[in-house]
């Protein structure tokens, strides 16, 4: 039986804005407003796991520690089939440089390591996004999400965050940074899920 959440705030144990404006939208509609770590001057917990639900669970149970509120954390990433996997948990790791992310350079570095291993089109990839919930007595509960698609070079929109530009969903045949933010809010692998979450966890 998955514990339940109570209260209209929500700590959401992520420095990431992309991710925060995702959440705060996803949430709304259930009456919850969402707090970012930055808002609460929480410091960014390493991550040291090489799973995105290890990570999630570090974030989510620094944030509910440090604060005495329970905390909702997502870890998540893109994985590609061609390149075993990869970046997964790494993700975010790709796009580091000396003065901050540069997700041009990340998803250029992916678009050319598929170029290496002579990938066949088209080329499959899947976003996957891992929440856990975390409460300052140690519980936990973990609720995954993923959405296949594939890669297309160059990238195409504005739109989003992070590899979204390269991304197209199954289904589409646009990018996620070309679609309306909210339209790729109703179907992606962090809205999956958040609904797993609500289901699980209000009411
Ligand atoms: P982490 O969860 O902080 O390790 O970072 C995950 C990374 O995955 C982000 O920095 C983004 O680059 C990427 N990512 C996760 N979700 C999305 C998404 O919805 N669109 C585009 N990129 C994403």
């Amino acid at each position: 039986m998955t514990r339940k959440f109570s209260g209209d705030r929500l700590l959401v144990a992520t420095h990431n804005k992309g991710k925060l404006e995702e959440m705060a939208h996803l949430l709304e509609p259930y009456g919850v407003q969402v707090v970012g770590a930055a808002e609460m001057d929480l410091p960014e917990p390493e991550e040291t796991e090489d799973t995105f639900v290890g990570n999630a669970r570090i974030k989510a149970h620094a944030a509910a520690k440090a604060t005495g509120l329970p905390a909702l954390s997502d870890d998540s990433g893109i994985m590609i089939d061609a390149l075993n996997g990869a970046p997964g948990v790494y993700t975010a790791d790709w796009a580091e440089t000396e003065n901050g992310r540069d997700f041009m350079m990340a998803m250029s570095r992916a678009n050319s390591e598929l170029e290496a291993v002579k990938a066949a089109h088209p080329r499959l990839a899947q976003f996957c996004c891992t929440l856990v919930l975390a409460w300052p007595d140690g519980h936990d509960e973990v609720f995954p999400g993923t959405m296949p698609g594939h890669l297309v070079w160059p990238p195409r929109g504005d739109n989003g965050f992070g590899y979204d530009p390269m991304f197209v969903p199954d289904g589409y045949d646009i990018t996620f940074a070309e679609m309306d933010r909210w339209d790729k809010n109703k179907i992606s692998h962090r809205a999956r899920a958040v609904k797993l979450f609500v289901d699980g966890c209000f009411g």
